[in-house]
């Protein structure tokens, strides 16, 4: 099979879908690897680590594209992508599409086969291509946060930890995963208050137990919310329903009610986010926007701010699965890979999960009927 990776086109996306040591694999397995020059410049990998390995580099994003049999990537293709896709094209990366109708239409138009990282899914649920990153995102949202914070970039200036006789700064998560707990685990570690909540009471449970009398833990509903929310110096959006628009639970009246200069990271927007005034993603080149005196961060590829660490994070596991596809072939792939047959998105131009065909309330097809 020939590999195609792209260099990524999102602004300040640094990472790349593929390493040296990732190309070395799917080359010893007998495949071809096409790497748009520098793609992997910013992760800490120049052409000619890869071309040690045997990988071809090419000047044009369109020759990997046109002569690849798959795509690896990271984020989701923009716009301008589009016109690469074909019949039978496999592309396997981040895509969201629930909260994409544009390029939903353009996968289903071209009958590629996407297939989409996050929502791949072990049979305990849990979702191991989305996990590496929650673990960056929940650790740089505090990270984020606790910068803008400061007085000197907008914020009320307050320290987490405060100090001897000085309150710390109170840290409110909603939502307790992999992205809740990251960030929680940052912020009692700088010392400030930590309320977390979630709508899983196991998962509460766990955390009470875990961080016993370091955090406080509530059950997540509109009254809750509405309570803490407006004591919160630092407010992340955790929150996922897979494959879903996240709901937005955090309302236009509760960031009213919050002080000024109080900041609020949602991690969640990549799904659309959970906060009301947000509507869509910003960019690491300008990460905010001042709403009702409250600073919001809601940057939709945080990982990206840390490529080295999140390719590496990245690559260990989605290797395994691209070298499955590569050796198999997809249909034989997703026959044999229970977890990667819930990655399929759109195949051969019809919506085959669930969650997407709710979005845009599109006929949904099984994946088996296609395999
Ligand atoms: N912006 C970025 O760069 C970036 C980076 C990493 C992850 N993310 C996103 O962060 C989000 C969270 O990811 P995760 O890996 O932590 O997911 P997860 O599934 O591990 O956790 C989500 C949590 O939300 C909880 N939840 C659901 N409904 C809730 C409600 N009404 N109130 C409170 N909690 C509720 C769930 O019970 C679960 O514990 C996802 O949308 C993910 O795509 C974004």
């Amino acid at each position: 099979m020939i590999i195609g990776v792209p260099k990524e086109l999102k602004p300040q996306e640094n990472r790349v879908a593929l390493t040296p040591a990732g190309a070395d694999a799917l080359i010893r397995a007998g495949h071809r690897v096409l790497l748009e020059t520098n793609a992997g410049y910013e992760s800490g990998f120049d052409d000619k680590s890869y071309m040690e390995q045997g990988v071809e580099i090419k000047e044009d994003p369109a020759d990997v594209w046109k002569e690849a049999d798959m795509i690896l990537k990271v984020k989701a293709p923009l716009k301008s992508e589009y016109a690469y896709f074909k019949e039978g094209l496999v592309i396997f990366t981040y895509f969201h599409l629930a909260n994409e109708p544009e390029l939903t239409k353009a996968l289903m138009d071209s009958k590629a086969i996407a297939i989409a990282y996050e929502t791949v899914e072990l049979p305990n649920r849990s979702l191991p291509l989305l996990t590496p990153m929650s673990e960056v995102g929940g650790r740089m949202a505090v990270q984020q946060g606790a910068i803008y914070l400061d007085k000197i970039h907008g914020g009320k200036g307050k320290l987490m930890d405060g100090v001897p006789g000085v309150p710390p700064a109170h840290v409110v998560i909603v939502g307790a995963g992999v992205v809740g707990t990251a960030a929680l685990r940052r912020a009692v570690g700088l010392g400030a208050r930590v309320t977390v909540l979630d709508i899983n009471i196991d998962r509460l449970t766990y955390l009470n137990e875990v961080f016993l009398g370091k955090i406080e833990t509530l059950y997540s509903n509109n009254y809750n919310l509405a309570q803490i929310v407006k004591t919160a110096d630092l407010l992340i959006g955790a929150v996922l329903i897979p494959g879903s628009k996240t709901p937005k639970l955090i309302t236009e009246d509760m960031v009213k009610e919050m002080e000024p200069g109080s900041v609020i990271v949602d991690v969640a927007i990549d799904q659309g986010g959970c906060v009301a005034t947000i509507d869509k993603p910003t960019t690491h080149e300008n990460p905010t926007f001042v709403k009702h005196g409250v600073i919001h961060y809601a940057v939709g590829n945080i990982p990206g701010a840390v490529p080295q660490t999140s390719t590496l994070a990245l690559t260990n596991v989605t290797l395994p699965y691209a070298l499955k596809l590569a050796n198999l072939g997809w249909k034989r792939a997703l026959q044999e890979d229970s977890a990667l047959k819930k990655g399929a998105n759109v195949v051969q131009g019809k919506i085959t999960y669930p969650a997407v065909s709710k979005a845009f309330n599109l006929d949904y097809t099984n994946i088996d009927s296609l395999l």
